[in-house]
This record gives C-alpha cells, sequence and structure tokens, in this order.
C-alpha cells in the first residue's frame, strides 16, 4: 500500500510535468509530448487525487481546462462557458455513456446527433443583428482571448448573416482548422523561409490564429467548421441539435458534411465504424467522433457536470501519435537508389498497430529534428502511411545520445553515395549493379497497380536476386531460371505455391501499356504519367521514339520527367530488357492515341475544387485534358466550368459569384461521357 506520503510526492510530481506541458501547449503552441501521453499523465493525477481528496488544491491542473490568455490579447469573458467534452476510448465506454443517457432520461433508446471531432481550436462567434462583432477563443471555458480581427480574415467565416431570420444575439460555436493540404504547403512554404515548420495542423491552426499581426493570419489556410451556440438572445432555436445545424446552415455558417443523426449506441458505433475507415482520406484531420443527444429537452434534462455536458461525449480514435525510443539508425536503399534512413525502435503501439520502424525521411530532415541515436522520439502513425518521427523529446536525451552520420558507400553494394546540389536525397550510385536497386525494381514491377503479379511478395524477391535466379525483371518470365522445381523448393514454398505463383506470372503478360510503362519504373512516371503517355503516344515504340519536345506535349509532363523518359529508353540495357519481356510473351493492345483524335474540349477551361469520390482529382485532370479542355488552379471569368467534389474551397464560391457554371461529380461525369461519345 503507498503511504500518504507517497502519494502526496507523486502528485507533486505529476502537477509540475503537467503544467510544464500545459504551457507548452497552449501557451507556446509548441507541445514536447503526444496528446495520449500528456491525456495519460492527466488521467493517473486524477486517479491520486481521487484516492486523497484531501490533497486537492485550486491550482492543481485538474481543476483547471485550458490556461489563461496570452498577454497580447484583450480577454473575452463567455457569458455561457465554453465547456469540454468526456471522453471514451472504447466501445464499451460508449456503451457505458449511452447506457447512463438512457437511465437518466428513463427510454429505451436515444437519438444522437453524430459529428466528426476536428483537430483544431475551439472559437466563438458572436454575431449581433447578424454582424459578426467578436470572435474569442475558448481559453480557460470562462474566459477567452479577443481574436475579432483574425476570425475576420477566414474566409468560410460570413462577416454578415444570410436571411433576416436569426436572432438578434447568436453565438456560435465551432472549431478553426487548416486542411492537410494546406498544412503542408504551409510547412513548405516555412522551410523555404527557413522558419520552423509546424508539428501539425492543429498547431499550425492555434498558431495562426494566435498571431497578434493578422496579416499573417489571412495567409493561412484556416477554415472552420460549426459544431453548437452558446448565448442566444432575442430569438428562438429549434427543438433539436441537427435541426439548429440546418439553421446555422441556412444563415450561411459552414457545417461538417458528416453530420448524422444516429439511433442508439449501435448506430453510435456504425458512424464512428464508418468514418474510421474514411479517416485517412478526408481532407482534414479528425481525433474521434462526437455524438449530441439530438433533442433539446433531454439536453436540458440531462445537464452538466463540472466541465462537460452529459448528453455529450468524443469517442476517440485511438491515438496517431506517441512516444518510444530510438535504438539505432538504419539506411535502407530504395528502387531508385535513394537511402533512407530509417529509426529501429523500441516497439509502440500507434494508431492500432505496433511500430517497429519510422522514416527519418533524409539527411536534412534527421539532422532539422535533431534526432539522435539513444533519444525519446515522438512517432506518428496516420492511416496507411508510413509511421515518421515527428519531433524529439529534448528533455529525455541520454547524456551519451550520437548523432548519425550519412555514410559515403552504399551499404549493399559498396558504390560511391552521391548527392546532388540543391536536392535532399542522397543516392547510391550503383544502379542495377545494387542488389537492394534490382530487388526493389523487380517489388514494383511485380506490384498490384503495375504488372499484379500475385503471390510475388517481398521476401520471394529478395530471396530471388540473393540466389540470383532473377537478375531483371525479364527473368521472371523464364522458365529455366524460374522452374517449378527451384520454385517448389524455397522457403515456404510447396508445389502448390509454386504452380499458383507461374499461373500469376503467366497471367501478367496480358497487360496495358500504361500498367507497363509505369511498372518499368522510370524516375517520376506514376500511375497517372504513365496513362496520360499511353492515351497520348498509343503505343510504346512512339514513346521510346518521342523526342523531348513532343513528350512535352503530354499533359503532366514536365521538363524533368521528359529527361528522365528520354534517358531511360537511351539505356541500352533498358531497350535490351523489354525486348526480352515482349520476347517471353509480355503483350498489350495498342490505343487510339490522342494525338490522332478529334478534341472536343479543345478552348474550354475547367477547375477542379473539392473531393470526387469516384476518381482523383488527376484522374480527372488526364481525363480532361485528353479531350482537349485546359485544366486551370484558380477561376476567372474564363472559366467554362468548376467542377465540385466534397468540400470545395473558395473556388466554388468564386464561381458562383461569376456565375461560372458549376457541376457536380455526377453532371461531371454526364458531361465526359456526353463528350467522349461525340468522338
Ligand atoms: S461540442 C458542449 N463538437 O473538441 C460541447 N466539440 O474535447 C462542446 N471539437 O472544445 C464541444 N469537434 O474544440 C464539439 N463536433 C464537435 C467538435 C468539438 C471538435 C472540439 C472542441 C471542444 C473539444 C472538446
Amino acid at each position: 500500500m503507498p503511504t500518504t506520503t507517497d502519494i502526496e510526492q507523486s502528485i507533486t510530481r505529476l502537477r509540475a510535468e503537467i503544467n510544464h506541458h500545459n504551457h507548452q501547449y497552449y501557451v507556446l503552441d509548441d507541445p514536447q509530448i503526444p496528446d495520449a501521453e500528456y491525456d495519460r499523465l492527466m488521467q493517473t493525477l486524477q486517479a491520486l487525487e481521487q484516492k486523497a481528496p484531501e490533497l486537492i488544491t485550486l491550482d492543481s491542473p485538474t481543476q483547471r481546462v485550458g490556461a489563461r490568455p496570452l498577454a497580447g490579447f484583450d480577454e473575452v469573458p463567455h457569458t455561457v462557458a465554453m465547456l469540454s467534452l468526456d471522453n471514451a476510448f472504447s466501445e464499451e465506454e460508449m456503451s457505458a455513456f449511452d447506457r447512463r443517457v438512457c437511465e437518466r432520461l428513463e427510454v429505451d433508446e436515444v437519438i444522437y446527433c453524430a459529428e466528426p471531432k476536428l483537430d483544431g481550436l475551439a472559437v466563438s462567434l458572436r454575431y449581433e443583428d447578424g454582424v459578426l462583432v467578436r470572435a474569442a477563443t475558448r481559453g480557460d471555458g470562462r474566459v477567452g482571448e479577443d481574436i475579432t480581427q483574425n476570425v475576420r480574415t477566414i474566409g468560410s467565416i460570413p462577416l454578415h448573416l444570410m436571411g433576416d431570420d436569426y436572432p438578434r444575439v447568436l453565438e456560435v460555436r465551432g472549431e478553426v482548422y487548416m486542411a492537410k493540404a494546406g498544412f503542408e504547403a504551409l510547412n513548405i512554404r516555412q522551410r523555404e523561409k527557413g522558419e520552423k515548420p509546424f508539428v501539425n495542423p492543429r498547431n499550425a491552426a492555434a498558431g495562426s490564429l494566435r498571431q497578434l499581426d493578422p496579416k499573417i493570419t489571412a495567409t493561412r489556410p484556416l477554415a472552420i467548421f460549426c459544431y453548437g451556440v452558446g448565448a442566444v438572445e432575442g430569438g428562438e432555436l429549434p427543438a433539436s441539435h441537427s435541426e439548429t445545424l440546418q439553421r446555422l446552415r441556412d444563415w450561411g455558417l459552414r457545417i461538417s458534411p458528416e453530420t448524422q443523426k444516429v439511433n442508439g449506441v449501435a448506430g453510435c458505433l456504425e458512424y464512428y465504424r464508418q468514418i474510421g475507415e474514411r479517416r485517412a482520406a478526408l481532407p482534414y484531420e479528425i481525433d474521434g467522433v462526437v455524438f449530441k443527444v439530438d433533442a433539446v429537452k433531454q439536453q436540458q434534462a440531462l445537464g452538466f457536470v463540472s466541465r462537460a455536458p452529459r448528453w455529450a461525449i468524443a469517442h476517440k480514435f485511438p491515438a496517431q501519435e506517441e512516444m518510444t525510443r530510438l535504438i539505432d539508425i538504419d539506411i535502407q536503399v530504395g528502387r531508385t537508389g535513394a537511402l533512407t534512413p530509417v529509426a529501429r525502435l523500441e516497439p509502440v503501439f500507434v494508431g492500432g498497430v505496433t511500430v517497429t520502424n519510422a522514416t527519418l525521411h533524409n539527411e536534412d530532415e534527421v539532422r532539422r529534428k535533431d534526432v539522435r541515436i539513444g533519444d525519446t522520439v515522438i512517432v506518428r502513425r496516420a492511416g496507411d502511411v508510413i509511421p515518421e518521427v515527428v519531433s524529439v523529446v529534448l528533455a529525455h536525451r541520454p547524456d551519451d545520445a550520437h548523432s548519425f552520420v550519412m555514410p559515403d558507400s552504399c551499404p549493399v553494394c559498396g558504390s560511391e553515395v552521391r548527392r546532388v546540389e540543391g536536392e535532399a536525397v542522397s543516392r547510391c550510385s550503383g544502379g542495377l549493379y545494387c542488389s537492394a536497386q534490382r530487388k526493389e525494381a523487380i517489388k514494383h514491377f511485380a506490384s498490384r497497380r503495375a504488372m499484379d503479379i500475385e503471390g510475388l511478395g517481398d521476401k520471394l524477391v529478395d530471396q530471388l536476386v540473393d540466389k540470383q535466379w532473377v537478375q531483371s525483371v525479364a527473368d521472371l518470365y523464364d522458365r529455366e531460371r524460374l522452374s517449378h522445381q527451384r520454385l517448389a523448393g524455397m522457403e515456404r514454398m510447396g508445389d502448390k505455391s509454386a504452380d499458383n505463383l507461374i499461373a500469376a506470372i503467366d497471367k501478367s503478360k496480358q497487360t496495358t501499356l500504361a500498367r507497363f510503362l509505369f511498372a518499368l519504373g522510370i524516375r517520376e512516371v506514376g500511375e497517372a504519367t504513365a496513362q496520360a503517355l499511353a492515351n497520348y503516344f498509343g503505343s510504346l515504340p512512339a514513346i521510346i521514339k518521342a523526342y523531348k519536345e513532343a513528350l512535352l506535349q503530354v499533359p503532366d509532363v514536365g521538363p524533368v520527367v521528359a529527361d528522365n523518359l528520354c534517358n531511360f529508353f537511351h539505356e541500352r540495357h533498358n531497350r535490351d530488357v523489354i525486348l526480352s519481356l515482349q520476347a517471353h510473351g509480355v503483350q498489350w493492345p495498342d490505343v487510339e492515341a490522342a494525338i490522332d483524335r478529334p478534341q472536343p474540349l479543345v478552348g474550354k477551361t475547367f477547375v477542379l475544387t473539392g473531393t470526387m469520390e469516384t476518381m482523383t482529382r488527376d484522374e480527372a485532370k488526364t481525363q480532361l485534358q485528353a479531350l482537349g479542355a485546359k485544366v486551370s488552379g484558380s477561376v476567372s471569368k474564363k472559366t467554362a466550368y468548376v467542377v465540385v467534389g466534397a468540400d470545395p474551397g473558395s473556388k466554388r464560391d468564386k464561381a458562383e459569384k461569376l456565375g461560372v457554371t458549376l457541376l457536380d461529380e455526377t453532371a461531371f461525369k454526364s458531361l465526359l461521357i456526353e463528350v467522349a461519345g461525340e468522338r
């Protein structure tokens, strides 16, 4: 049994630690530990204080939420407190929440309103007679900071409400956030300016809103989703949360398109599962889902506990950032010879899986983040993206931590390592002499989106190259090198798997020109470029023969890609491999070349905005360009059509203002079919 003094000491230590991290997170926008670690510290402290309630003091971090406003901004008292949410981390905790709600309301099932939980910064927007008069941060929930000037720069926040039936005073609450793409672009700009990049979109949003100079805020790609109301005077709101959101939408405020009414806890769990599946594809970061009892009467009956309503809960996703120790840094040699430093980690559970390796990208990144062997690091795994080391927890750096040095010879083949001036990547100069590059080239060739050879996994390729049975991709089709007998005798193979693999290799011989081009692994020729080349030229000989000038006519092909193509086909060895593949029966139908086709959309400019469900923006662009259209990044009077997907940006609004025709995904596809049918 721990004694009271033990508990007292632990509490004092935890409070100091949490206060420190609070300051880093809330005041400096520079967190040093992942949120999950912070939550755990807080939970430990709460548990200890529950054991010894006599030790709770007013200044304990459990007794306040958030931090005091920064010195530079005026204080804004919230007439209706800005509350926080309780969290559920499992289905059990969700069920327990639902049970409490039903029991208190004495009903069997409740209707909830489900919304994604955006990872940004809560703000309050006060409208008087429809005019935005004040915007404030949440602060400690009772007093926030006046950020009116900054908020006025955010395009998605109306300065005046639409319609005329809004209450005289309407305080709207929502989350200001930065979309993933805007965040990436901002960090590129920060690096170019020699400034420190932001750790994540939440920090970038918070840092941008807390700028004392609104001109800087104006350059930041911020947006808002509104999710509730605070003070309301001189007007009535509907009897349910979902209808209230609808009204907010009518008044011109931005509401999440993912908002949905669901029935009971089963509906909540299903919504959580579905959003979870789409999470990585959403254009912004979410860290969970919020469920709110929909009927306002029921909300009132349930009421509040100190800092959170009893009628709402945040069902959180597994943490995407965790802390662990970096044991060593290895080098991985990729298909194009790029040397990637990879962190070997003490196993850590993050984003729903156990992670032992994380990429460090390149030498500059290691230096910029000042990552040293032996450091405690923050690891991030978002969606299916490769885990990466985000930053170092400097406070935990051991005395014997040592720096990483990029080797000057390839750790696999010993060839010289070169780094082109102005490029971040160091490369092994061994080309296909390097077995690591050969292995990666073969894996890429066989991959699903290339030649799609099922059953030819990474481990198998490694062995085939190590045994020197397969030296180039053409050897895969050579039945002497890759005989049934050899295959069946390999590790974890047998007669059956050998048969299946040979059948899969044979099947891959029938392919398409685009797949084949992509499979060759020419630098910077991805799927979309390969498709564009195939569409444009129609046959492989036409591409091989094309001069740089001709290649530059292809949509999406710039000078670098054109050079890569010329260099690739100029190389004798590469042409030999292609001939050998064809001699083994690899073939594809030629396609009708776009250069010979009529182009019904010549002279028409399209702008694409938002996310489409059935095709990527690149695919849409390639199709449009094949039909002769021009695809531009900005809307003007000359724009013929703006294609609008989910979560469109400001381009949509601009198009509306200029009276440019808007097409949703369905209308766009009908147009493609109609126009392509003209050919
Ligand atoms: S409702 C009384 N809805 O999460 C309910 N909050 O952990 C107050 N958040 O401070 C909040 N998306 O910053 C609500 N759809 C959503 C939200 C949301 C993100 C944030 C908000 C809040 C925090 C609570």
